[in-house]
């Protein structure tokens, strides 16, 4: 039987897919056209290669983190491979996983991409939607909401921040080099985000009808 985390990892994939040409469209305005195939080809690797029933969380994202930092070139995959890295030490051994522990992986995340990137909000990166999101899911968790709510609250966080990326100028990565220009178009990287929590809160909701 696939475990949880592997069918996460599929639909992730599956998403990601079906949104490649949007993504390469929105790195093609503000970067070099490659975001929808860099992370195309990560997470195809990334099914491929992670064991399907591997129960501990933790050695599934340590594996998918690897993954993408080998097979994907550019700034999201170190990015996202750490995050993926710093998730699994987030949550060593774990089986099954509650809200707090879904806090503490968007926590560890978060810091790994800001420690990497250096990028801080307002820079016109994934930070700008995993930040946020990262946020109101904590303070959902601590208002004693579900799980399912949070996820809700992630996937409004991330969609208000990819249209916040519109409003600013890039200060990091390859759009920054177009200043002024970079504004008017939306980030690739807080829109791949996007993508992939829709992607887990499709299949969470899914599972618990
Ligand atoms: N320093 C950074 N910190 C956080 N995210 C970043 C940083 N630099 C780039 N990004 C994210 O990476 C996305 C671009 O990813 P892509 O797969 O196209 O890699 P790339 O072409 O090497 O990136 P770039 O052209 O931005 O250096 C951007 O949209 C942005 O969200
Ligand atoms: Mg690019």
């Amino acid at each position: 039987m696939k475990t949880i985390i592997y069918q996460c990892m599929e639909e992730i994939n599956k998403k990601i897919e079906e949104n490649k040409e949007f993504l390469t469209e929105l790195d093609g305005a503000i970067g070099d056209a490659d975001h929808g195939i860099n992370m195309t080809r990560g997470f195809n690797e990334v099914v491929k290669q992670l064991p399907q029933e591997e129960e501990d969380i933790s050695v599934v994202l340590k594996k998918t983190g690897m993954v993408l930092l080998s097979k994907v070139g550019g700034a999201s995959g170190p990015l996202y491979g750490t995050a993926f890295l710093k998730a699994a030490g987030a949550v060593q051994g774990a089986t099954t996983l509650d809200g707090q522990q879904i806090a503490d992986m968007l926590e560890a995340a978060l810091n790994g991409i800001k420690y990497r990137g250096k990028a801080t909000v307002g820079e016109k990166t994934m930070v700008d939607a995993i930040e946020p999101a990262y946020i109101a899911f904590k303070e959902s968790q601590e208002q004693g909401k579900s799980i399912g709510e949070g996820l809700d609250i992630i996937c409004e966080e991330a969609r208000k921040a990819v249209e916040y990326t519109k409003t600013i100028r890039a200060t990091k990565g390859r759009a920054s080099y177009l200043g002024d220009r970079s504004i008017g178009h939306q980030d690739p990287g807080a829109t791949s985000f996007l993508i992939i929590c829709e992607a887990v809160n499709s299949l969470y909701k899914s599972m618990m009808k």
